[in-house]
């Protein structure tokens, strides 16, 4: 196949979250968000959580005013927060599990258990004209549901390959690889857009760049603490760059 462009979604929450501990306005997610996109982020993703953790409402709707790049919203596949995806009509609308007690988005979403109810919740989302994503596991049963479903786009969870990466498991890391790797060859054979995310840095953010199939990294917690050290600009040049050189070459 053509190896197409691999856009890199950067995902803004940690601001948020910094913002509230001191509950003001600072620092401004949609600063962060615009200064992503300066620094050549392809897309800002967001994530409203039912507990409003992080980003809050009126975020939404302040992103979706002041960024010229895609939004991608991040929700549960609540009543509630599909209205709040049908006022805004981002551009995309990734639906995850949301545990409240999980310090973040633990694993993918059961879609081939929950087949019927995911299928009339994303339809009006797609008939609203937003790009629905399902957040899964490399699973193929789940991939297949996703499809099934309506969905356009299924993000393969990263999250078990980068633990195990960083617990230095490499061969449980690499098992993982192989399964996303398959996984992404199958969710592209049958049509759906893929694309994979959840605790990429810039050792692991290679591995998933190297999947010809994958057209989009979503990666957040890594480059906002980066940023730390070096700039928001600077984490997501860097980003950028890893990405690129481990990308196959756009004719292979
Ligand atoms: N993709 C999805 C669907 C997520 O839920 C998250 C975490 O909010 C990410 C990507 C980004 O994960 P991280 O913050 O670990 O880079």
């Amino acid at each position: 196949m053509a190896v197409p462009f691999l856009r890199l979604g950067v995902n803004i929450d940690h601001v948020a979250t910094i913002r509230n501990a001191r509950g003001g306005d600072a620092p401004s997610p949609v600063r962060a968000a615009q200064m992503a996109e300066k620094a050549g982020a392809d897309g800002i993703t967001a994530h409203l959580r039912e507990d409003r953790r992080h980003i809050r409402d009126e975020d939404i709707a302040a992103l979706m005013a002041n960024i010229s790049v895609p939004l991608n919203f991040e929700m549960a596949a609540t009543e509630e927060m599909q209205a709040i995806a049908l006022r805004h009509k981002p551009h995309a609308v990734c639906i995850v599990p949301e545990r409240r007690e999980e310090r973040t988005t633990e694993g993918g979403l059961g879609v081939h258990q929950d087949q019927d109810r995911l299928s009339a919740f994303v339809a009006p989302l797609r008939d609203a004209g937003c790009r629905v994503s399902m957040f899964i596991e490399a699973d193929p049963a789940q991939i297949e549901a996703s499809a099934k479903i309506g969905a356009a786009v299924v993000e393969l969870h990263t999250g078990a390959l980068c633990e195990a990466h960083l617990e230095g498991d490499f061969a449980t890391r690499d098992a993982h690889l192989e399964r996303i790797t398959s996984a992404a060859k199958l969710a592209h054979d049958m049509g759906l857009e893929v694309h994979a995310g959840h605790g990429l840095d810039f050792d692991t953010a290679p591995m998933a760049a190297a999947i010809p199939e994958v057209v989009e990294l979503n990666i957040g917690h890594f480059l906002i603490g980066e940023a730390i050290f070096t700039g928001l600009p600077n984490a997501i040049t860097q980003m950028r760059s890893v990405m690129d050189a481990a990308r196959p070459p756009a004719g292979s």
